[in-house]
C-alpha cells in the first residue's frame, strides 16, 4: 500500500484491508448501502467476488436520488441496487455467500429484525461482515467533536421522521455480533474506518483541524437547519441552531475526525 499518514498507518485499517484481501466474497449483499460506498471498498479489497446487491430503504427523496446515482456509477459492473426494507429482505434463504453492513446499525429501527434477516439469506459457512463506529472508549477531542455533530444531525433526521439513533457503544456492537452466534469471529478495533485507506484526502485529514473538514461540517450544520425550516417550531429550530453554533466552536477548537469503529468478520 502507498505511503500512509502516521495515524492511519498505525490504526487497524491496513490489517482489515489485508484480511478482506483473503476473502472470496462470491455473491455479496450490502445492507443499508446508501450510495454504495462500502461496495467500492469491497471491490478494492476482496480477493475475489462474483456480484454485489446493494439494498437501502431510501426513506427520503435525497436517498432515492443517491441510489439512482449509485446505479449510474456502477453501470456495466456486476452491481445491482434495490430499494428494500432490510427488515423483510426479498431474497430466498441462503442465497448469498457474503452479507455486510457498514455504518448502518444506528440507522435501523429494529437491529434485531435486520440481523435475523441478514443471517437468513446468508449461506451456511458464508461471511458476515459488520463495520460500525462507537461513541465511547478513548476517543480524541476531534472525535468527540464529530460525535457532538453526529448527535445533532441524528436529531434533525429524527424530527424529519428518518430513523437515526445515537452512536452505539463498543459493548452494544459486540453484543449485537454475539447475538448472531457466528463462528470464527474476528474483531478489529480501529481508530480509522477502512475507507480512509482509499480516500484522496487521507493526508490532509491527518490534521483534524484542516480547513476542508471544518468548512464541510459548517455547511452540513447550516444545511441541517435549512432541512427543518418547514417542519418544526421556531423554538426547536432556535435550539438546534444554538447547538449547531456550539458544535462549530468545538470543531474550530479541536478539529473533527471520524469516531473509532469495530470491524467484525464471522462465518454463519
Ligand atoms: C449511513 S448510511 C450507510 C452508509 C453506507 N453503508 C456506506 O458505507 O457508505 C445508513 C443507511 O441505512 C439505511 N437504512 C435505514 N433503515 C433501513 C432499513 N430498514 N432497510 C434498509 N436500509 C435502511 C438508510 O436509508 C441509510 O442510507
Amino acid at each position: 500500500m502507498e505511503d500512509l499518514p502516521k495515524g492511519l498507518a498505525s490504526s487497524n485499517a491496513p490489517k482489515i484491508a489485508e484480511r478482506l484481501g483473503s476473502i472470496s466474497g462470491g455473491k455479496v449483499l450490502d445492507v443499508a448501502t446508501a450510495q454504495g460506498k462500502f461496495i467500492d471498498i469491497l471491490i478494492k479489497t476482496l480477493q475475489a467476488y462474483d456480484s454485489f446487491v446493494g439494498i437501502d430503504l431510501c426513506p427520503s427523496d435525497e436517498s432515492k436520488k443517491d441510489m439512482e446515482s449509485a446505479k449510474k456509477r456502477f453501470e456495466g459492473k456486476a452491481v445491482q441496487f434495490l430499494q428494500m426494507n432490510a427488515e423483510n429482505l426479498q431474497f430466498e434463504d441462503a442465497s448469498f455467500d457474503t452479507v455486510c453492513i457498514s455504518s448502518g446499525l444506528h440507522h435501523l429501527a429494529s437491529i434485531a429484525r435486520v440481523m435475523t434477516e441478514m443471517k437468513r439469506v446468508l449461506k451456511k459457512g458464508g461471511n458476515f461482515i459488520l463495520q460500525e463506529m462507537y461513541c465511547d472508549g478513548e476517543q480524541t477531542e476531534a472525535q468527540k467533536a464529530s460525535e457532538l455533530e453526529h448527535e445533532r444531525a441524528a436529531r434533525i433526521d429524527s424530527l424529519l421522521g428518518i430513523t437515526h439513533n445515537k452512536t452505539l457503544t463498543r459493548q452494544e456492537i459486540i453484543g449485537i455480533a454475539d447475538g448472531l452466534k457466528l463462528s470464527e469471529v474476528e474483531i478489529f478495533d480501529s481508530t480509522h474506518p477502512v475507507e480512509c485507506l482509499f480516500c484522496e484526502r487521507k493526508h490532509e485529514c491527518e490534521d483534524p483541524r484542516n480547513q476542508t473538514t471544518f468548512q464541510k461540517i459548517v455547511k452540513d450544520i447550516d444545511d441541517g437547519i435549512e432541512r427543518i425550516k418547514n417542519h418544526v417550531d421556531l423554538q426547536t429550530r432556535m435550539r438546534l441552531m444554538e447547538e449547531g453554533e456550539k458544535v462549530k466552536e468545538a470543531i474550530a477548537k479541536s478539529g473533527a475526525s471520524p469516531a473509532s469503529c469495530l470491524f467484525i468478520i464471522g462465518r454463519r
